[in-house]
């Protein structure tokens, strides 16, 4: 038996379904992204949104988010990104996000595996960080299954992706955070958003892949740069020996 994970990430949706992101209609390529995955995966296990789900940030945007994932609403975790508000997150979506105040984590055991999702939002920052009191609760998350792999989630890439403009907008003192991941060879994948792009990494014995964004999709050039490419997302399928991951694209 095996686990099957969507990630669909940076959707930068508006209130208004017209509004565009870089002459991107967010909505239209969010929802024909919905079609591809309800096409090709619908026996998914769990999807997860990895942050900036609403450019605007309007609470309306988070309704029409939820109204548009429909029946996959149980199976679906979300964490926020910089362009995120956590209340309004929790107001739409109580029964999937923890009802006190503080980060949007998640744990979830998900047979032979730990599947977690982290909190790097900072309000106000494009930039992200994962404060002592996160990493004191993923210390705690890694201490209570010590035989299972792990696979986390969170919306900016803990080590620098080579896109000077993109790192420069990065996770924020992550020394500690990486040195967690780098001394938990537990932690074999670590799954990304924020930077609108396809990359792949190591920390210690994680792999890091970051995921194309639902909409608009960024250069691997140092100076901010749009690409072409069609927006997409991943799958990340979790076997008793190891795992697969693959991005899966809208055609042209
Ligand atoms: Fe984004
Ligand atoms: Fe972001």
């Amino acid at each position: 038996m095996s686990i099957r994970i969507v990630q669909l990430s940076d959707l930068h949706l508006y209130r208004d379904q017209d509004s565009l992101l870089a002459g991107v209609p967010t909505w239209t390529t969010f929802r024909a992204v919905l079609d591809l995955v309800s096409r090709q995966q619908d026996d998914f296990d769990y999807l997860i949104l990895t942050g900036d789900l609403a450019q605007d940030e309007a609470l309306e945007t988070y309704k029409m988010l939820r109204e548009a994932l429909g029946d996959w609403i149980p199976r679906c975790r979300v964490i926020p990104g910089n362009h995120d508000d956590r209340g309004k997150l929790r107001a739409v979506f109580p029964e999937l996000l923890p009802d006190c105040e503080g980060p949007l984590t998640f744990a979830l055991q998900c047979q032979d595996w730990r599947v977690i999702g982290l909190d790097s939002h900072t309000p106000g920052e494009t930039s992200g960080h994962i404060d002592g009191d996160q990493l004191q609760w993923l210390r705690a998350q890694l201490a209570s299954g010590p035989g299972y792999p792990v696979l986390l989630f969170v919306h900016h890439p803990p080590i620098p992706i080579n896109v000077s403009w993109l790192d420069n907008l990065g996770l924020n003192d992550a020394a500690e955070f990486v040195e967690l991941i780098e001394t938990s060879p537990q932690i074999k994948v670590i799954c990304a958003g924020h930077v609108h792009q396809e990359f792949a990494g190591q920390i210690g014995a994680a792999a890091l892949y970051t995921t194309p964004s639902t909409c608009v999709q960024f250069a691997a050039r140092n100076e901010k740069a749009f690409d072409t490419t069609m927006a997409g997302y991943r799958t990340i399928v979790l076997e008793k020996d190891g795992y697969h991951t693959e991005v899966h694209r809208l055609s042209e």
